[in-house]
Parts: C-alpha cells; sequence; structure tokens
C-alpha cells in the first residue's frame, strides 16, 4: 500500500511511498482509508520520535475493507471514522473495533476525519467537568482542532463559553461564530471566574486560568501548546476567598477506552452541519509538508484534512 513514510531528511519529515499491508487482529477490522486529519502532537513530536519508514496518524475516516474476525465492529461496506496510536497516513489501516464509529451514508469523510483526536478530546474533557448547563467555561488555545470543538460543544452542552486565542482581533469574529460568548487573550484577562476549564495551552496561561476557576471547579489539562512550565505563586492552593476543593487533573484520549459511540455521534452531528468541522487547510497527502508547516509555525488555526490515495 502507499503511505506516508516517516522520512526526516524529507521537507515536513514525510515521504509518501510504499510499506506492507497491515494484518488486522482478530479484533480490529480493516479500514480503506480516504481522508486523515492532522494533529499538533503527532507533527509536533510524533515525526520527531519515529522511526523512519514508521507510519504514523491519529485521525482516518474510510470504508470498512475487511470486518474483524470475532464479529464485533461494523461490517465490510460501512463508512467509519476511526482512531489508533498510529497507521492513520495510509491507504489501508487496521483498527480496533472499539475505536472505529459508524458514520452515515453519503457524509464528507473528510471533515469527519477531524472528528477522532479533536473531536472525542473536546468530548471526553468536557465530561471531566460534570454538569455545565448553566455554567461558565474558559476554552483556552480555543482556535486549535480540540479548542474549536470544545467551544461548540461546550455551548452545546449549554454553558455560557469563555475563548482564548493570542489573536483575539483576527480570532474574535470566528470564535463567536463557533459560540462564544467571550473572547479574551489570556485567562488573566477575565474580569469574572469561570465554573471550568478545558486548557489546550499549559504554562502561564494554566496558572492564570486556575486563579479564576470557581469553588468546586475543574480544570482538565489536555495540551501544553507552549513550551512554558507551570510556576504557581506561593498562596496559588490555599483556595482564598473560600475557593476551596478545586481540581486539576491530566487527560490522555488514547487512555478512554470504547469511543465508538462518541466517534459515532460526532461524526453525525458534523454531517448534520451541528458542529463545524473548522477546515482551514485541505489538499492531497503530498501537499502534507505544507499542511505541517503552518501548524507547526502557527498559521495554521482549525483543522488540515489531508485526502488519501
Ligand atoms: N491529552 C490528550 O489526549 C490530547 C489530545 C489532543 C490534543 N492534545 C494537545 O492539546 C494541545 C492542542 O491540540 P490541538 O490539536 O488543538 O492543537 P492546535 O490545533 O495547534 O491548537 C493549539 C492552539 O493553541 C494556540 N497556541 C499555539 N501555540 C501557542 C503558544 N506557544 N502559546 C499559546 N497558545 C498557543 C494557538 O491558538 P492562537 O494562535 O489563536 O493563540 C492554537 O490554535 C496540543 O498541545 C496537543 O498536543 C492533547
Amino acid at each position: 500500500m502507499r503511505a506516508l513514510l516517516v522520512d526526516r531528511s524529507a521537507p515536513g519529515g514525510l515521504h509518501l511511498g510504499t510499506t506492507a499491508d497491515p494484518v488486522p487482529a482478530p479484533h480490529q477490522a480493516l479500514v480503506r482509508v480516504t481522508a486523515t486529519s492532522l494533529n499538533a502532537g503527532e507533527v509536533r513530536f510524533g515525526i520527531a520520535n519515529a522511526p523512519d519508514g514508521a507510519v504514523l496518524g491519529w485521525d482516518a475516516a474510510g470504508v470498512v475493507e475487511r470486518a474483524a474476525a470475532d464479529g464485533t465492529g461494523p461490517a465490510a461496506g460501512t463508512p467509519v471514522v476511526t482512531l489508533a496510536p498510529d497507521g492513520a497516513w495510509a491507504e489501508l489501516r487496521a483498527v480496533d473495533t472499539g475505536l472505529i464509529g459508524t458514520v452515515p451514508p453519503g457524509a464528507d469523510l473528510g471533515a469527519i476525519s477531524t472528528v477522532p483526536v479533536a473531536g472525542a478530546s473536546a468530548l471526553r474533557a468536557l465530561h471531566r467537568l460534570g454538569p455545565i448547563l448553566g455554567r461558565r467555561v474558559l476554552v483556552t488555545g480555543a482556535t486549535g482542532g480540540v479548542g474549536g470543538y470544545a467551544v461548540q460543544l461546550a455551548r452545546l452542552g449549554g454553558a455560557s463559553v469563555v475563548a482564548t486565542t493570542g489573536d483575539p482581533e483576527r480570532h474574535g469574529e470566528s470564535l463567536r461564530a463557533l459560540g462564544a460568548d467571550e473572547v479574551r487573550a489570556d485567562p488573566a484577562d477575565l474580569a469574572d471566574q469561570v465554573d471550568g476549564i478545558v486548557d489546550m495551552v499549559g504554562g502561564g496561561q494554566l496558572v492564570a486560568a486556575y486563579e479564576r476557576l470557581a469553588k468546586g471547579g475543574t480544570l482538565v489539562s489536555v495540551g501544553h501548546s507552549t513550551d512554558g512550565g507551570e510556576n504557581f505563586p506561593f498562596g496559588a492552593f490555599f483556595g482564598n476567598e473560600g475557593r476551596h476543593d478545586r481540581s486539576i487533573t491530566a487527560f490522555y484520549l488514547l487512555d478512554c477506552p470504547d469511543l465508538a459511540p462518541d466517534l459515532g455521534w460526532l461524526a453525525r452531528a458534523v454531517a448534520a452541519g451541528r458542529l463545524d468541522p473548522q477546515i482551514s487547510w485541505r489538499g492531497g497527502w503530498d501537499g502534507a509538508a505544507d499542511a505541517i508547516a503552518a501548524l507547526l509555525e502557527r498559521r495554521l488555526h482549525g483543522k488540515a484534512v489531508l485526502d488519501i490515495g
């Protein structure tokens, strides 16, 4: 099969070549991939740390070529959206059936390919906040793949949403269109407290966000887009002004089992137009180097989709 293979001598660290077809385990379906979406983590760290020749990629949408031998998961011919630790940047991938969501027939599989990491991380991180109906939720790094889904899902869940971006002037209008009620450059700019936080930036923004977290609130640390560390000033955890019982928790999507129902629900919401996949770059997989450079240089906001094959 053809695949984007890690090759650190090539632009973007990948070249389009051929490699052996994957051999599915009994609990895996073989999927013919038609589109993948790129994520910050895999292009920033995955390519740098994988051996040459590896096939990376977390997100892929396509059609089941061969159903799992153990009888689980969708039948051959079903359009699907899939998540796995690697193997998405190829014509064929073998995926655990617990990480395969079914997709409505006729849906744009490029749009659906944005769902696994960005959509499911946002959904599961919001679940960790508990009930958000009528509450105020802060999303940092809101112009990113995860952030854009988090803003939309928090709004769908009934929250009042505060979004941060390094450039509110440029992105304010689009973030409001996704559902943000308030757009700020930094959590430090917030006048009022928030009940829950989904943080994709880390560093000083995480510290400033925690400072604005109300009593009983949770901050879910999803990402570290900044290289800065988190230095909490003396007294940050005392819970002054009666703000006790606040928590910070870490999150890792690939530790979440049984994502299939969530992937299917997100795919249906995108297909029905209830969620915007925020595609800001789309092209053939021979254009991967351009998309990767734009993502790494913070020029690409939203999702980059590669049509495979
Ligand atoms: N734990 C998990 O399971 C999990 C899952 C998914 C993602 N992640 C992590 O979550 C983070 C976001 O992922 P993503 O795919 O949404 O990334 P993304 O599309 O690159 O979005 C990140 C956003 O953060 C902002 N940003 C970028 N660099 C920044 C910096 N140096 N300082 C402050 N803000 C910065 C940018 O917005 P502006 O330019 O508008 O400020 C950008 O849109 C990444 O660190 C990723 O690795 C973790």
